[in-house]
């Protein structure tokens, strides 16, 4: 009783990170087997891989996507590709699980009518992190990026719009979902390295899935 009085109040718990962004601590734990087996089928048509950086660096997270377009990034550069490059497919559909999550946590954060057309799916492993970065490869910036986090926890950077604004360290644990878009659409964020950790998830790693529309 004590218990799932306890679950509703984290559920329902909304942190505002400032004007047009908030995390929706635990909004995806009710989905997370439906999660799990979504991300495994994708992973089987399309495996995470390492991808380089324009710059020549290989990424220490790995990747893949599925919707109609998936984040990629080589030598020559980002982009959006209707196709896997490493297998010349299609990328797997969106599994219905993440088009509906991706919607109800964009209209729980003030953006009605989302409808995401690519979900990049990232595993960070202890020790990896992602720098301070915007996302600007999308055409469509009135719309929200909603981003879930699953299995092991992380510190979360969010910052403001130029790269040297402070960044506030904001805690993610399993099955919380950061929206953010109007004036904070491109504000910089990144997550700090990963501490080792176990969560049943996924094997002691950090999945994260983030829905946008990009084109
Ligand atoms: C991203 O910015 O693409 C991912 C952020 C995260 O892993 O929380
Ligand atoms: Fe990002």
């Amino acid at each position: 009783m004590t218990q799932d009085l306890f679950d509703d109040e984290v559920q329902s718990a909304a942190l505002p990170l400032g004007p047009g962004a908030v995390v929706l601590r635990r909004f995806a734990r009710p989905d997370e087997a439906a999660l799990q087996d979504a991300v495994r089928q994708v992973i089987e048509q399309a495996p995470l891989r390492h991808m380089v950086t324009p710059g020549g660096f290989r990424m220490s997270v790995a990747m893949t996507n599925c919707g109609d377009l998936g984040w990629v990034t080589d030598l020559t550069g980002y982009r959006y590709d209707p196709h896997d490059p490493e297998s010349g497919n299609p990328w797997p559909r969106l599994p219905d699980v993440f088009r509906r999550l991706a919607s109800e946590a964009a209209s729980q954060g003030g953006f009605d009518g989302f409808v995401p057309d690519a979900c990049l799916i990232n595993r960070y492993e202890p020790g990896t992190r992602l720098s301070l970065h915007q996302d600007r490869n999308e055409r469509d910036f009135s719309q929200p990026i909603v981003s879930v986090s699953l299995g092991i926890s992380a510190v979360f950077l969010f910052g403001g719009p130029k790269r040297s604004d402070k960044a506030r360290r904001v805690p993610l644990d399993h099955g919380d979902v950061v929206v953010w878009g109007g004036p904070a659409r491109l504000h910089y964020h990144g997550v700090l390295p990963l501490k080792e950790g176990t969560h049943l998830f996924w094997d002691g790693c950090r999945i994260n899935l983030t829905f946008r529309k990009a084109g």
